[in-house]
Formats: C-alpha cells, sequence, structure tokens
C-alpha cells in the first residue's frame, strides 16, 4: 500500500503565481480590513463591498498559472497516497493536476446560497452580483469560510492528519486556527516538513520536524525529489 503524505498548503504556495498573501509585508491584509471584507458583520455591513473585493479576487485567479509547487505535488503521486488540504481559495492545486484536494475555507470559483448553506454553485471567474438570487430566491454569497464563522471541514481534515505517514506545510504563517493546529493530529513518528522563507512560529516542540527556509518552489521541489528517491 501507498504511504500518505498530507500537504498542508497556505497562501505562501500561490505567492510565485502571483497572488498576494495575507499577512507578509505588502499582503491583503495590509491593504483591506480583514472585518470589513471577510467577516459576517462585513457582509451585514457592506454586501457590495464584499463582493467586490471576492471579484476582484476571482478575476485576478483567471490570469494566473499555478507554479513549480503546484506541480510538484503532482509528481508526488507516482509514488504516494497524496491528499492536499488547502486553506487557498484559488484552484491552483486543481489546475495543476492534484486528485486530492480539500478546500478548509472555501473556493473562490463557487458561490453559495444565504438561505441554505448546502445550495453550492459553480461560477467559475463569473462576478457574483448584489440581486443574483439562488434557486430560493436568496442572495448569493461567496462560498468561502470567513473570520468568525466554523469551518466545516475541520474534523474530516483532523482525521485525514491522523492517518499521515509524512506531513508536509508549504507556505502558510500557521497563526489562522483551526487549520493552525491540524499539526497537533500528525503522529508524532511522522516526518513534518515545513517549508516557508519565513520559519513558522509553533506553539511547541515537534519531533522528526523539518524546516526548509525557502520559498514554495525550490523548498518544494527538494522535498519531493528526497521523498521519491528514499
Ligand atoms: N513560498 C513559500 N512561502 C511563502 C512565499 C513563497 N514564495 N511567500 C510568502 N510565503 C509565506 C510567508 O512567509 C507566510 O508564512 O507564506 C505565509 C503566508 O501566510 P499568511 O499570509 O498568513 O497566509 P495563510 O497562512 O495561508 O493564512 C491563513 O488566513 O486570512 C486568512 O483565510 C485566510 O486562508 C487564509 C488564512
Amino acid at each position: 500500500m501507498k504511504k500518505k503524505v498530507v500537504v498542508l498548503t497556505g497562501a505562501g504556495i500561490s505567492a510565485e503565481s502571483g497572488i498576494k498573501t495575507f499577512r507578509d509585508s505588502g499582503g491583503l491584509w495590509e491593504e483591506y480590513d480583514i472585518y470589513e471584507v471577510a467577516s459576517p458583520s462585513g457582509w451585514a455591513k457592506n454586501m457590495e463591498l464584499v463582493l467586490e473585493f471576492y471579484n476582484k479576487r476571482r478575476k485576478q485567479l483567471k490570469e494566473v498559472e499555478p507554479n513549480l509547487a503546484h506541480k510538484a505535488l503532482v509528481k508526488l503521486e507516482e509514488k504516494f497516497y497524496v491528499q492536499i488540504i488547502t486553506q487557498n481559495v484559488d484552484n491552483l492545486h486543481e489546475r495543476a493536476g492534484s486528485k486530492n484536494i480539500l478546500h478548509l475555507h472555501g473556493e473562490l470559483t463557487k458561490a453559495r446560497s444565504t438561505a441554505d448553506p448546502n445550495l453550492v454553485y459553480e461560477i467559475g471567474y463569473e462576478e457574483i452580483k448584489k440581486g443574483d438570487v439562488c434557486e430560493k430566491g436568496s442572495q448569493l454569497r461567496p462560498h468561502i469560510v470567513w473570520f468568525g464563522e466554523p469551518v466545516p471541514l475541520i474534523t474530516e481534515a483532523a482525521e485525514i492528519c491522523a492517518t499521515a505517514d509524512i506531513f508536509i506545510v508549504i507556505g502558510s504563517s500557521l497563526v489562522v486556527y483551526p487549520a493552525a493546529g491540524l499539526i497537533e493530529y500528525v503522529p508524532e513518528q511522522s516526518p513534518k516538513y515545513i517549508i516557508d522563507p519565513v520559519k513558522p512560529n509553533l506553539s511547541r516542540f515537534y519531533p522528526n520536524i523539518y524546516f526548509i527556509e525557502e520559498k514554495a518552489s525550490t523548498g518544494t521541489e527538494k522535498v519531493v525529489k528526497q521523498l521519491l528517491e528514499d
């Protein structure tokens, strides 16, 4: 049976594709107020501003391409069962060709009903506008997990992490919970690789942990090469 590699990705894996991260200098949360554009209270206060923020992100997504890091993870499937858990709302893992992807924080290319969370629609790169409604007549919103909202797939993600033979984190500051806590579920003996030019602050020491202080492209290629050769 193939060993299972679980990969937790954050905004940093898409940085070299030209998508801004959130918390780096020049990141999105410098330009925008998180609570204005990514929270239920922001939505209640100014729906159009929220829609515009995500419409811009969606439009940009159409213009960018997966980078070497996304592609290296696809190569890893030659030898391993690879499960990606991404905090990213872009679709660059899909477009690179990865098979198993769990989107913890939602997806830009989907809209969902504000009346019934089970009504989710594929919208591709189209805008969501005020007045766009679901089949029950309620306004559509981005299919994104906002600050202050529960993360519906966190239990599934934790179960996946608990079965990881190898765990890799790529491009996440690991400050946003519950995603940042997933490493706690990974078995002690499983090797853990953290690929990020800036070493994230972990809450404690983990055995079998390796820090690769590099960009996602070169760091991921190195780790993937090593795992394929071992
Ligand atoms: N390669 C790898 N990592 C990089 C690169 C790069 N080229 N450039 C930046 N990084 C790293 C930064 O050093 C940082 O550790 O990517 C990380 C980005 O961190 P954040 O901006 O905090 O993004 P992320 O961890 O994905 O944020 C988590 O917060 O705002 C919410 O919902 C949003 O999913 C997001 C969540």
